[in-house]
């Protein structure tokens, strides 16, 4: 199944260095890159903790890369606009937590930011379909977010597929989106399937030329 988006990656900046954000950034761009995935963690929603607007807003003054926010929180709506202002380009936001979901998709997009949702690896695609229309970006986690480093998990092909159906089916034009242990391997299963826009951490920071790895995923 086609996507009629290019095939893009979005580094994961989890897996770079910490100390030092702004060689991971431009790391990045000098592999040609034009996205940034940013994962941010509350502790509570997801069992690890990360960073925030302040540090958000610091990368902005360093980069005009893509900022692709993935908020891993359990009040999203509670913070969409602080992440915004720091410079967010583009907030996906989970379905399984209880908040206002569909208030919060309008409220990014009245910021004049890219939204879309995101669905646990066994959460069901149906949890997803009341936000499809207003989605810019479906993201499907293919590990339990909380950590880079993890395994693929194969089981989520299969949902990969129905989205990529209701792309089609329904005329919408959304960007399908992975995350959590993608190399090269797994981006295949993916691109194959209808993924355009593939998240990876470890493998981008680990590869020895990572220019050739975006090469390799996205052809
Ligand atoms: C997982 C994060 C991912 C993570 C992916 O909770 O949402 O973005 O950084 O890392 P890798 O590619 O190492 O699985
Ligand atoms: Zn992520």
């Amino acid at each position: 199944m086609q996507s009629s988006h290019d095939t893009i990656l979005a580094p994961s900046i989890l897996a770079g260095d910490h100390a030092d954000l702004k060689s991971s950034l431009k790391k990045i761009e000098a592999a040609g890159l034009s996205w940034v995935h940013l994962d941010i963690m509350d502790g509570h929603f997801v069992p690890n903790l990360t960073f925030g607007p302040q540090t958000v807003k610091a990368m902005r003054s360093s980069t005009n890369l893509f900022f692709d926010v993935h908020l891993m929180l359990d009040n999203p709506d509670k913070l969409v606009d602080a992440f915004i202002d720091a410079g967010a380009d583009q907030v996906t936001i989970h379905v399984e937590p209880d908040y206002p979901i569909q208030e919060t998709l309008t409220r990014i997009k009245t910021r004049g930011c890219k939204c879309g949702v995101v669905l646990n690896p066994d959460t069901p695609a149906e949890a997803a379909k009341p936000y499809l229309a207003e989605c810019d970006i479906i993201l499907l986690m293919t590990v339990q977010p909380g950590f880079g480093g993890q395994c693929f998990r194969k089981d989520v092909l299969s949902k990969i597929e129905i989205f990529a159906n209701w792309r089609k089916e329904l005329g919408l034009n959304y960007r399908l989106q992975v995350d959590g242990g993608v190399d090269l391997n797994s981006a295949g299963d993916c691109t194959i399937r209808g993924v355009d826009t593939l998240v990876a951490g470890t493998a981008f920071f680990k590869a020895e030329d990572p220019q050739a790895f975006n090469t390799a995923v996205t052809k």
